[in-house]
Protein backbone atom coordinates (compact mmCIF):
# COMPACT_ATOMS: atom_id res chain seq x y z
CA UNK A 1 0.00 0.00 0.00
CA UNK A 2 1.66 3.80 -1.15
CA UNK A 3 1.61 5.58 2.15
CA UNK A 4 1.35 9.67 2.65
CA UNK A 5 1.40 11.89 -0.51
CA UNK A 6 1.45 8.77 -2.74
CA UNK A 7 -1.34 7.16 -0.88
CA UNK A 8 -3.49 10.23 -1.85
CA UNK A 9 -2.56 9.93 -5.04
CA UNK A 10 -3.17 6.70 -5.41
CA UNK A 11 -6.83 7.30 -4.29
CA UNK A 12 -7.63 9.88 -6.59
CA UNK A 13 -6.13 7.89 -9.09
CA UNK A 14 -8.37 5.01 -8.96
CA UNK A 15 -11.53 7.31 -8.41
CA UNK A 16 -10.71 8.71 -12.29
CA UNK A 17 -10.09 4.99 -13.39
CA UNK A 18 -13.09 3.78 -11.70
CA UNK A 19 -15.54 7.06 -12.15
CA UNK A 20 -15.82 6.84 -8.22
CA UNK A 21 -17.31 9.18 -5.71
CA UNK A 22 -16.16 9.43 -1.83
CA UNK A 23 -18.75 10.04 0.03
CA UNK A 24 -17.63 11.09 3.55
CA UNK A 25 -19.42 11.61 6.97
CA UNK A 26 -18.33 14.80 9.56
CA UNK A 27 -17.24 11.95 12.12
CA UNK A 28 -14.61 10.67 9.97
CA UNK A 29 -10.96 10.82 10.16
CA UNK A 30 -9.64 14.21 9.05
CA UNK A 31 -7.56 12.85 5.96
CA UNK A 32 -10.46 11.24 4.69
CA UNK A 33 -13.18 14.30 5.14
CA UNK A 34 -9.91 16.04 3.08
CA UNK A 35 -10.10 13.63 0.17
CA UNK A 36 -14.15 13.48 -0.19
CA UNK A 37 -15.93 15.04 -2.99
CA UNK A 38 -18.61 15.44 -0.94
CA UNK A 39 -18.59 15.93 3.13
CA UNK A 40 -22.40 15.54 5.10
CA UNK A 41 -24.79 14.68 7.56
CA UNK A 42 -26.76 11.60 7.19
CA UNK A 43 -29.33 12.95 5.03
CA UNK A 44 -27.18 14.84 2.63
CA UNK A 45 -24.82 11.69 2.17
CA UNK A 46 -28.49 9.72 1.47
CA UNK A 47 -29.73 12.67 -1.14
CA UNK A 48 -25.75 12.47 -2.69
CA UNK A 49 -25.59 9.38 -2.88
CA UNK A 50 -29.26 8.88 -4.57
CA UNK A 51 -28.37 11.66 -7.19
CA UNK A 52 -24.68 10.87 -8.32
CA UNK A 53 -23.96 9.55 -11.63
CA UNK A 54 -20.66 7.97 -10.66
CA UNK A 55 -20.03 3.98 -11.04
CA UNK A 56 -19.13 3.53 -7.86
CA UNK A 57 -19.95 4.73 -4.35
CA UNK A 58 -17.18 4.77 -1.67
CA UNK A 59 -18.75 4.99 1.40
CA UNK A 60 -17.06 6.66 4.44
CA UNK A 61 -18.95 6.39 6.77
CA UNK A 62 -20.84 3.65 9.33
CA UNK A 63 -22.21 0.42 7.73
CA UNK A 64 -26.15 1.84 8.27
CA UNK A 65 -25.20 4.95 5.48
CA UNK A 66 -23.83 2.56 2.95
CA UNK A 67 -26.84 0.46 2.95
CA UNK A 68 -28.67 3.71 2.44
CA UNK A 69 -26.64 4.65 -0.69
CA UNK A 70 -27.43 1.21 -2.08
CA UNK A 71 -31.14 1.55 -1.29
CA UNK A 72 -31.48 4.68 -2.92
CA UNK A 73 -29.43 3.82 -5.80
CA UNK A 74 -29.13 0.44 -6.35
CA UNK A 75 -27.41 0.39 -10.04
CA UNK A 76 -24.14 1.85 -8.29
CA UNK A 77 -21.35 -0.32 -6.72
CA UNK A 78 -21.02 0.87 -2.95
CA UNK A 79 -17.75 0.33 -1.07
CA UNK A 80 -17.47 0.71 2.93
CA UNK A 81 -13.90 0.60 4.07
CA UNK A 82 -14.68 -1.53 6.80
CA UNK A 83 -17.74 -3.49 7.29
CA UNK A 84 -17.44 -3.27 10.75
CA UNK A 85 -17.55 0.58 10.93
CA UNK A 86 -21.28 -0.48 12.87
CA UNK A 87 -23.57 1.47 14.94
CA UNK A 88 -24.96 1.17 18.26
CA UNK A 89 -27.92 2.54 17.32
CA UNK A 90 -28.22 0.41 14.73
CA UNK A 91 -26.90 -2.90 16.51
CA UNK A 92 -29.86 -2.29 19.21
CA UNK A 93 -32.71 -2.52 17.16
CA UNK A 94 -33.97 -5.23 15.18
CA UNK A 95 -36.82 -5.67 12.39
CA UNK A 96 -37.98 -8.53 14.57
CA UNK A 97 -37.90 -6.00 17.30
CA UNK A 98 -39.90 -3.44 15.46
CA UNK A 99 -42.77 -5.89 14.40
CA UNK A 100 -43.66 -7.13 18.32
CA UNK A 101 -43.42 -3.20 18.94
CA UNK A 102 -46.16 -2.84 16.22
CA UNK A 103 -48.13 -5.49 17.46
CA UNK A 104 -48.40 -4.74 20.85
CA UNK A 105 -49.77 -1.28 19.95
CA UNK A 106 -51.75 -1.88 17.13
CA UNK A 107 -52.44 1.03 14.84
CA UNK A 108 -49.32 2.87 15.53
CA UNK A 109 -46.96 4.48 13.44
CA UNK A 110 -43.37 3.73 13.24
CA UNK A 111 -40.88 6.39 12.43
CA UNK A 112 -37.50 5.19 12.61
CA UNK A 113 -34.05 7.00 13.20
CA UNK A 114 -32.21 6.56 9.83
CA UNK A 115 -29.50 4.85 12.11
CA UNK A 116 -30.44 1.38 11.84
CA UNK A 117 -29.92 -1.40 9.29
CA UNK A 118 -32.21 -2.27 6.48
CA UNK A 119 -34.68 -5.26 8.16
CA UNK A 120 -35.69 -2.35 10.87
CA UNK A 121 -36.09 0.30 7.69
CA UNK A 122 -37.99 -2.01 6.18
CA UNK A 123 -40.88 -2.38 9.48
CA UNK A 124 -40.82 1.36 9.60
CA UNK A 125 -43.74 3.54 8.17
CA UNK A 126 -41.30 6.70 7.93
CA UNK A 127 -37.23 7.42 8.21
CA UNK A 128 -36.20 10.45 10.16
CA UNK A 129 -32.78 11.81 9.95
CA UNK A 130 -31.41 14.60 13.09
CA UNK A 131 -31.42 17.54 10.26
CA UNK A 132 -35.20 16.29 9.88
CA UNK A 133 -36.54 14.56 12.61
CA UNK A 134 -38.90 17.59 13.97
CA UNK A 135 -40.01 18.75 10.93
CA UNK A 136 -41.49 14.95 9.92
CA UNK A 137 -42.88 14.26 13.49
CA UNK A 138 -45.04 17.24 13.42
CA UNK A 139 -46.41 16.51 9.95
CA UNK A 140 -47.72 12.85 11.24
CA UNK A 141 -51.44 12.42 12.17
CA UNK A 142 -52.53 13.25 15.36
CA UNK A 143 -54.96 10.70 15.61
CA UNK A 144 -51.79 8.47 15.69
CA UNK A 145 -49.83 6.92 18.06
CA UNK A 146 -46.37 6.86 17.26
CA UNK A 147 -43.55 4.30 18.16
CA UNK A 148 -39.88 5.89 17.73
CA UNK A 149 -37.18 3.86 17.55
CA UNK A 150 -34.13 3.56 18.26
CA UNK A 151 -32.54 6.68 19.78
CA UNK A 152 -34.43 7.23 22.86
CA UNK A 153 -32.58 10.36 23.81
CA UNK A 154 -33.58 11.57 20.48
CA UNK A 155 -36.69 10.51 21.11
CA UNK A 156 -37.52 12.24 24.54
CA UNK A 157 -35.61 15.91 23.08
CA UNK A 158 -38.24 15.42 20.16
CA UNK A 159 -41.36 14.55 22.55
CA UNK A 160 -40.36 17.89 24.59
CA UNK A 161 -40.24 20.22 21.06
CA UNK A 162 -42.94 18.90 19.39
CA UNK A 163 -45.57 18.18 22.25
CA UNK A 164 -46.24 15.07 20.79
CA UNK A 165 -45.92 11.49 22.75
CA UNK A 166 -43.76 8.70 21.47
CA UNK A 167 -43.70 5.21 22.18
CA UNK A 168 -39.79 4.99 22.63
CA UNK A 169 -37.29 2.08 21.82
CA UNK A 170 -35.09 1.82 24.50
CA UNK A 171 -31.34 2.67 22.31
CA UNK A 172 -28.39 4.54 22.68
CA UNK A 173 -25.48 6.17 20.70
CA UNK A 174 -22.31 5.37 23.18
CA UNK A 175 -20.64 8.16 22.25
CA UNK A 176 -23.20 10.97 22.82
CA UNK A 177 -24.95 9.21 26.40
CA UNK A 178 -21.19 9.61 27.51
CA UNK A 179 -20.71 13.39 27.91
CA UNK A 180 -21.08 14.62 31.22
CA UNK A 181 -23.44 17.22 32.06
CA UNK A 182 -21.27 17.82 35.56
CA UNK A 183 -18.47 17.86 33.51
CA UNK A 184 -19.61 20.13 30.79
CA UNK A 185 -21.29 22.62 33.58
CA UNK A 186 -17.73 23.11 35.12
CA UNK A 187 -16.60 23.85 31.31
CA UNK A 188 -19.43 26.68 31.05
CA UNK A 189 -18.77 27.74 34.36
CA UNK A 190 -15.19 28.32 33.16
CA UNK A 191 -15.89 29.71 30.10
CA UNK A 192 -19.30 32.00 30.49
CA UNK A 193 -18.78 33.21 27.03
CA UNK A 194 -19.12 30.24 25.74
CA UNK A 195 -21.88 28.43 24.17
CA UNK A 196 -22.59 24.74 24.33
CA UNK A 197 -23.90 23.50 21.43
CA UNK A 198 -25.30 19.50 21.35
CA UNK A 199 -26.36 16.42 19.24
CA UNK A 200 -29.84 15.25 20.24
CA UNK A 201 -28.22 11.98 20.55
CA UNK A 202 -26.65 13.16 23.59
CA UNK A 203 -28.74 12.91 26.75
CA UNK A 204 -31.87 15.09 28.39
CA UNK A 205 -29.35 17.09 31.19
CA UNK A 206 -26.74 17.94 28.66
CA UNK A 207 -29.59 18.97 25.95
CA UNK A 208 -31.41 20.85 28.69
CA UNK A 209 -28.18 22.87 29.06
CA UNK A 210 -27.56 23.44 25.16
CA UNK A 211 -27.68 26.77 23.97
CA UNK A 212 -28.15 25.05 20.23
CA UNK A 213 -29.56 21.39 19.72
CA UNK A 214 -29.27 19.96 16.26
CA UNK A 215 -28.11 18.00 13.36
CA UNK A 216 -23.65 17.67 12.51
CA UNK A 217 -24.94 20.21 10.16
CA UNK A 218 -27.04 22.07 11.80
CA UNK A 219 -23.69 22.45 14.56
CA UNK A 220 -21.96 23.46 11.83
CA UNK A 221 -24.33 26.11 10.37
CA UNK A 222 -24.71 27.77 13.84
CA UNK A 223 -20.77 27.72 15.07
CA UNK A 224 -20.29 29.58 11.44
CA UNK A 225 -22.88 32.03 11.47
CA UNK A 226 -23.51 32.99 15.52
CA UNK A 227 -21.66 35.47 17.30
CA UNK A 228 -20.44 33.76 19.93
CA UNK A 229 -16.28 33.36 19.49
CA UNK A 230 -15.82 30.09 21.74
CA UNK A 231 -18.19 27.00 21.36
CA UNK A 232 -18.56 23.42 23.88
CA UNK A 233 -18.81 21.18 21.58
CA UNK A 234 -20.98 18.63 22.03
CA UNK A 235 -20.57 15.69 19.74
CA UNK A 236 -18.52 13.15 17.97
CA UNK A 237 -14.97 14.93 17.79
CA UNK A 238 -14.22 14.57 14.30
CA UNK A 239 -16.91 17.55 13.32
CA UNK A 240 -14.28 19.39 14.62
CA UNK A 241 -11.93 19.32 11.81
CA UNK A 242 -14.66 20.75 9.12
CA UNK A 243 -15.55 23.33 11.90
CA UNK A 244 -12.36 24.79 12.51
CA UNK A 245 -12.42 24.77 8.89
CA UNK A 246 -16.06 27.29 8.67
CA UNK A 247 -14.78 29.38 11.64
CA UNK A 248 -11.07 29.91 10.98
CA UNK A 249 -10.93 32.29 14.06
CA UNK A 250 -13.58 30.78 16.53
CA UNK A 251 -12.45 28.40 19.51
CA UNK A 252 -13.77 25.29 19.53
CA UNK A 253 -13.71 22.94 22.92
CA UNK A 254 -14.97 19.61 22.56
CA UNK A 255 -17.10 18.74 25.60
CA UNK A 256 -16.15 16.32 28.58
CA UNK A 257 -17.36 12.77 29.02
CA UNK A 258 -18.19 11.04 32.23
CA UNK A 259 -14.49 8.85 31.75
CA UNK A 260 -12.16 11.18 33.10
CA UNK A 261 -9.26 9.02 32.11
CA UNK A 262 -10.36 9.71 28.47
CA UNK A 263 -11.78 12.64 28.03
CA UNK A 264 -12.81 11.78 24.10
CA UNK A 265 -15.62 11.00 22.36
CA UNK A 266 -14.71 9.65 19.39
CA UNK A 267 -17.16 6.75 17.73
CA UNK A 268 -15.01 4.07 17.18
CA UNK A 269 -16.51 2.41 15.06
CA UNK A 270 -16.55 5.99 12.73
CA UNK A 271 -13.10 6.17 12.67
CA UNK A 272 -11.88 2.10 11.30
CA UNK A 273 -12.09 3.48 8.56
CA UNK A 274 -8.95 4.80 7.45
CA UNK A 275 -7.05 6.09 4.39
CA UNK A 276 -5.28 2.79 3.74
CA UNK A 277 -8.76 1.05 3.84
CA UNK A 278 -10.18 3.33 1.29
CA UNK A 279 -7.39 2.38 -0.88
CA UNK A 280 -8.30 -1.20 -0.82
CA UNK A 281 -11.82 -0.89 -1.03
CA UNK A 282 -11.19 1.21 -4.11
CA UNK A 283 -8.54 -1.31 -5.71
CA UNK A 284 -10.39 -4.42 -5.29
CA UNK A 285 -14.00 -3.06 -5.31
CA UNK A 286 -14.83 -4.32 -1.89
CA UNK A 287 -16.06 -4.98 0.84
CA UNK A 288 -19.54 -4.55 -1.56
CA UNK A 289 -22.68 -3.49 -0.05
CA UNK A 290 -25.21 -6.21 -1.32
CA UNK A 291 -28.78 -6.39 -0.81
CA UNK A 292 -31.87 -8.54 -1.63
CA UNK A 293 -34.31 -6.82 -3.90
CA UNK A 294 -37.39 -7.39 -1.78
CA UNK A 295 -36.11 -6.26 1.06
CA UNK A 296 -34.24 -3.11 -0.97
CA UNK A 297 -37.92 -2.11 -1.86
CA UNK A 298 -39.15 -2.41 2.00
CA UNK A 299 -36.57 -0.70 3.18
CA UNK A 300 -36.71 2.18 0.09
CA UNK A 301 -40.75 2.77 1.36
CA UNK A 302 -39.91 4.50 4.32
CA UNK A 303 -36.59 6.30 3.27
CA UNK A 304 -38.88 8.02 0.38
CA UNK A 305 -41.40 8.73 2.80
CA UNK A 306 -38.84 10.86 4.24
CA UNK A 307 -37.57 12.46 1.32
CA UNK A 308 -40.83 13.70 0.20
CA UNK A 309 -41.20 15.59 3.87
CA UNK A 310 -37.71 17.20 3.90
CA UNK A 311 -36.64 20.45 2.07
P1 LIG B 1 -26.21 13.40 11.55
O1 LIG B 1 -27.34 12.94 10.71
O2 LIG B 1 -26.56 14.60 12.39
O3 LIG B 1 -24.98 13.62 10.71
O4 LIG B 1 -25.88 12.27 12.64
C1 LIG B 1 -25.35 11.03 12.32
C2 LIG B 1 -24.85 10.32 13.50
O5 LIG B 1 -24.50 9.16 13.44
C3 LIG B 1 -24.79 11.03 14.75
O6 LIG B 1 -24.18 10.24 15.72
FE1 LIG C 1 -23.75 5.45 15.76
FE2 LIG C 1 -23.20 7.09 17.75
FE3 LIG C 1 -21.28 6.40 16.08
FE4 LIG C 1 -23.26 8.04 15.28
S1 LIG C 1 -21.70 8.47 16.81
S2 LIG C 1 -22.43 6.29 14.15
S3 LIG C 1 -24.98 7.19 16.41
S4 LIG C 1 -22.37 5.03 17.48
Amino acid sequence: IPQGEALVQAILDLKKEKNAVILAHYYQPPAIQDIADYLGDSLQLARAAKDTDADMIAFCGVHFMAEAAKILNPSKKVVLPDTQAGCSLADGCSGEGLRAMRAKHPGALIATYINCNAETKAESDIIVTSSNAETIIRSLPEDRPIIFAPDKNLGAYLMKKTGRDMILWDGTCIVHEAFSMERIAQQLAANPQAKLIAHPESEAAVLDLAHYVGSTSGLLNFVEKDDAQKFIVATEEGILHEMQKRAPHKKLIPALVFDESCNCSECFYMKRNTLEKLYLCMKYELPEILMDEELRLKALKPIEAMLELST
